[in-house]
């Protein structure tokens, strides 16, 4: 089967608007060290090309979680693959998303960090979809806001396919 697609971003503002990112990070944290951690899968190509766009001392952590919208769509994150205390506890943590829907993966996220400890946890998601909101969230850095539209490519999946498109596109139901 093959989907019909329309581009959305394509690679050239994607890698514009990441360079810019990376030096808003870097000039907030005044040379301080960050660690990047990364929300697997999704994030994984944003992440890359973040860290190789900052011009800073940087490591980088992977976290994994799984979100489930129940029944009742209270919605339930299970965490996967989850972080070490001692990469965290005193360091400045920027969590690395590829997309914000219902902020859920988000909050949980941050409170899951904030138990080890870090010195600050910052929030970075390349795309947000504010209008899917189901609990309050505002990340601290954002690509690009975009509308309630399912998107893929550039590590976003349909059925974990498409994540190697290096822009973003809309998958077209017609
Ligand atoms: P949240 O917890 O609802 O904010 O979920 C965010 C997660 O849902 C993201 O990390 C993605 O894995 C997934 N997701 C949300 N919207 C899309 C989309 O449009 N395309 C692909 N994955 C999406
Ligand atoms: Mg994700």
């Amino acid at each position: 089967m093959k989907e019909k697609i329309q581009i959305l971003i394509n690679e050239e503002e994607l890698q514009k608007r990441i360079k810019e990112i990376a030096l808003e990070i870097k000039n907030d944290f005044n040379g301080e060290e960050v660690v990047f951690c990364s929300v697997l899968k999704g994030a994984v190509f944003f992440t890359v090309d973040l860290m190789k766009n900052y011009d800073g001392d940087c490591s980088l952590e992977c976290v994994r979680v799984s979100s489930y919208e129940g029944e009742n769509s209270t919605g339930k994150i299970t965490l996967k693959i989850p972080l070490k205390k001692e990469n965290i506890e005193g360091k400045n943590i920027v969590i690395v998303e590829d997309i914000v829907d219902t902020g859920r993966t988000f909050k949980y996220l941050v409170e899951y960090i904030k138990d080890f400890n870090p010195k600050c946890v910052k929030t970075c998601t390349l795309l947000d979809k504010k209008a899917r909101r189901v609990v309050q969230f505002d990340a601290d850095y954002v690509g690009f806001s975009i509308d309630d539209l399912f998107v893929i490519g550039y590590g976003l999946d349909y059925d974990e396919k498409y994540r190697n498109l290096p822009y973003i596109a809309i998958v077209k139901n017609d």
